[in-house]
């Protein structure tokens, strides 16, 4: 087989790159792992900033969005039992983002290729890519027990941080950088109503806790945990208890409900340098992975795929390879952004129980810092909300 663009990958980033080529007119073929069940189900974020709802709506995307999403123009942060909201249009000339969840993205952009006609090849096990030097590169595969040659122009690995896409990449070319945190997520999908209109982060003695939501009936709850918590030891009831302890509020109070899920996220920072190697291209967790404070994860693969996208397109229509040499420093730059805010969030938010109590009360200064300084509000706002794409 043959197309022009060679996807691996179905998550966010190769789903939404697949779309915009498409819109382009330009032939691609995605390539995933799992099943299409699987990947439509599973759990993730389900904070989209402004510029990932801007590319799903202009691209045509964004109708079950528009329709289901819930827009957000702000957070509360939780302390010394106080609650204090950041607004985000004020801080940032009108921008807000939308909760809906990174699973619904990826149904409606399955969706909209099946109606389109474009080419999602599910249970095709990437297995290697060659000649990523040459001007032919090519992913082998196996897709019902036997072995395909994908032959392209371009191969882009949207494989996740475990994918075959980096490792691809000649290892004396590439660098990384890492951080891991003494600390994990335990996330839980509740059939019951938010007990707020806008997420709360909460940074309590007991540790971070996160309210989310799905809908209007659903919420989503996260309470930080050890890294290698056993969820065995979490029954409902202790969820309950400790979300209540956490978001502490004199004249608040957390509805409980059916818990339908349940599950551990682990915590780490990663970027690789650079997303190229001749005609192979890294997007997504492939190239880089956040810890989800700061709900980063999916809109960088947005951006990831958004700014692939238009350098595809031009180098497709035009000839004009500038924007494909400037990708990897392009989505670097905002990708270290993005890590240092997720950082920042992180570490004024959680208890890290090799800090101390020093390292505690400069949370707190910070924390109240944002609470009561514009500025500060402004700068968490616009990070929130996400800076400009390229
Ligand atoms: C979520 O709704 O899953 C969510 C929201 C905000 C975050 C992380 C996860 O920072």
């Amino acid at each position: 087989m043959r197309t022009s663009v060679g996807i691996i990958g179905a998550g966010p980033a190769g789903l939404l790159l697949a779309h915009l080529l498409r819109q382009a007119g330009i032939e691609n073929v995605v390539l995933e792992n799992r099943t299409r069940d699987y990947v439509e189900h599973r759990q993730r974020a389900g904070v989209l900033e402004q510029n990932t709802v801007d590319v799903l709506r202009s691209s045509g995307a964004g109708e079950r969005m528009d329709r289901l999403g819930l827009r957000h123009d702000g957070i509360e942060l939780r302390f010394a039992r106080e609650g204090h909201r950041v607004d985000f249009p004020s801080h940032t000339g009108g921008r807000s983002v939308m909760v809906y969840a990174q699973t619904e993205v990826v149904k409606d952009l399955i969706a909209i290729s099946e109606q389109q006609g474009g080419t999602i090849r599910f249970e095709a096990e990437a297995l290697a890519i060659e000649k990523a030097d040459t001007g032919s590169p090519l992913i082998r595969y196996r897709h019902e027990g036997a072995e395909h040659t994908l032959e392209c122009d371009i191969v882009v690995a949207c494989d996740g941080f475990h994918g075959i896409g980096r490792q691809s990449m000649p290892q004396s070319l590439l660098r990384t950088w890492s951080h891991e945190y003494p600390f994990a997520w335990l996330g839980i999908l509740a059939d019951v109503p938010p007990s707020c209109d806008e997420l709360i982060y909460a940074n309590h003695e007991r540790g971070f806790a996160l309210h989310s939501m799905r809908s209007p009936q659903v919420s989503r709850l996260y309470l930080q945990v050890a890294p290698d918590e056993d969820l065995n030891a979490w029954p409902d009831d202790r969820i309950w208890a400790e979300l209540d302890a956490r978001f502490e509020l004199p004249g608040w109070s957390l509805e409980h409900g059916p818990i339908t899920e349940k599950g551990i996220t682990p915590m780490r920072s990663f970027v690789a340098e650079p997303l190229r190697y001749g005609r192979l291209f890294l997007a997504g967790d492939a190239a880089h992975i956040v810890p989800p404070t700061g709900a980063k994860g999916l809109n960088l693969a947005a951006a990831d795929a958004t700014l692939l996208a238009a350098a595809i397109i031009q180098a497709h229509d035009k000839g004009d390879e500038s924007l494909l040499d400037a990708y990897s420093e392009t989505a670097l730059r905002r990708v270290w952004r993005a890590e240092h805010f997720s950082y920042f969030m992180t570490t004024m938010l959680h208890r890290d129980p090799h800090a101390d109590d020093f390292a505690h009360r400069l949370q707190l200064s910070n924390l109240r810092y944002i609470a009561s300084s514009e500025a500060a509000a402004a700068s968490l706002a616009e990070n929130y909300v996400g800076l400009p794409v390229g």
